[in-house]
């Protein structure tokens, strides 16, 4: 597996004058309607570039995309439906801009937040990359997006966070999958404030040079790469930072099934199926699968934070 850290990259691939100035375009890319596909006051052929300026970040890997239309078509959003191809549909009602973000718990600074005000805010829009990760359900997606620590390090959590909180959206209005009692709504996942800071966990705001699709969690949504799909909530509203481990909506709805560390482990089956081998999005019974890796391959990064864990336990 080849993995790109900070030195590799080319210096043709870090930040440039040009990539600089239009960073302010990529904020707004990153917020602009998706329905119209508009960037405000970039013309089409700009917002070409601007994408395609932007640097890979640390750790992407050297695989092969998965196809735009089998990401964008086969979702995971119990919100809209339990039915893969159903949330490309529903989702377009959703309203992602403006957006606004709750912050609470233990932190110097909380209080609702414009999302376009975080974005703009410290070096946040310095750090714009691209990632590319094998999902752990499983795909490679060119990501667009920025460490989530930079994000949450605007917040200034207190000694006493020691976990983080994640909330999606409540609106069953829009979201009709909430009018049933798949999970408990609204969905909920959490971080280990550790895990929560590790450069490997960021948040996406676009994918394949182009602004997030709604139905993979428009206008942001979380990215853990060394861990299950699940974790990777998306149209977050809120973010708490903890004293005590969060209840996170899969670990309420089947605790034996879905832990809160949710690692990618093939030697910790899931009580109805191995772990041990999957196979890419896009394929078909006869596309051969392959092994999963601990911690999803990225275990030189992430390993560490598990030392003093037995994660057949917290898995
Ligand atoms: N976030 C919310 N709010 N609701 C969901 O149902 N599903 C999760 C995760 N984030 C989910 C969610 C699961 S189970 C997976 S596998 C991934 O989103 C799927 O992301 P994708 O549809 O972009 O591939």
């Amino acid at each position: 597996m080849i993995i790109k850290t900070q030195s590799d990259i080319p210096s043709s691939e870090i930040t440039n004058v040009e990539v600089f100035k239009n960073r302010r375009k990529i904020i707004k890319a990153a917020l602009a309607t998706p329905v119209l596909g508009l960037i405000p006051n970039v013309s089409k052929a700009e917002e070409k570039k601007i994408f395609t300026d932007i640097p890979v970040g640390p750790y992407s890997q050297a695989l092969e995309t998965t196809d735009f239309e089998d990401v964008s078509s086969y979702n995971n959003y119990y919100e809209f439906s339990t039915d893969k191809e159903y949330p490309k549909i529903l989702a377009k009602n959703l309203i992602t801009n403006p957006w606004n973000i709750t912050v609470e718990g233990e932190a110097e600074k909380t209080g609702v937040f414009q999302l376009e005000d975080i974005l703009k805010k410290n070096s946040l829009e310095e750090r714009i990359y691209r990632f590319r990760c094998v999902e752990a359900w499983a795909m490679v997606v060119p990501w667009i997006g920025f460490p989530l620590a930079e994000m949450l390090q605007q917040f200034k959590p207190t000694s006493k966070a020691k976990f983080v909180e994640f909330t999606t959206l409540h609106d069953s209005e829009v979201m009709p999958g909430q009018q049933t009692k798949t999970l408990q709504w609204p969905y909920i996942e959490g971080l280990r404030i550790d895990e929560a800071m590790n450069p490997l966990s960021f948040i996406a705001t676009g994918m394949y040079d182009d602004v997030l699709p709604n139905q993979n969690g428009a206008p942001l949504r979380l990215v853990v790469p060394w861990k299950y799909g699940f974790k990777s909530i998306k149209a977050i509203v809120k973010i708490r930072f903890l004293e005590t481990i969060p209840a996170s909506s899969w670990n309420l709805s089947a605790p034996s099934e879905y832990g809160f560390y949710a690692n990618v482990n093939p030697n910790v089956p899931h009580p109805r199926w191995s772990q041990k081998r999957e196979r890419m999005l896009g394929g078909n019974i006869f596309t051969p699968k392959r092994d999963t890796e601990i911690f999803n391959g990225y275990a030189e990064q992430v390993a560490s934070l598990y030392n003093d864990m037995d994660l057949t336990k917290e898995f």
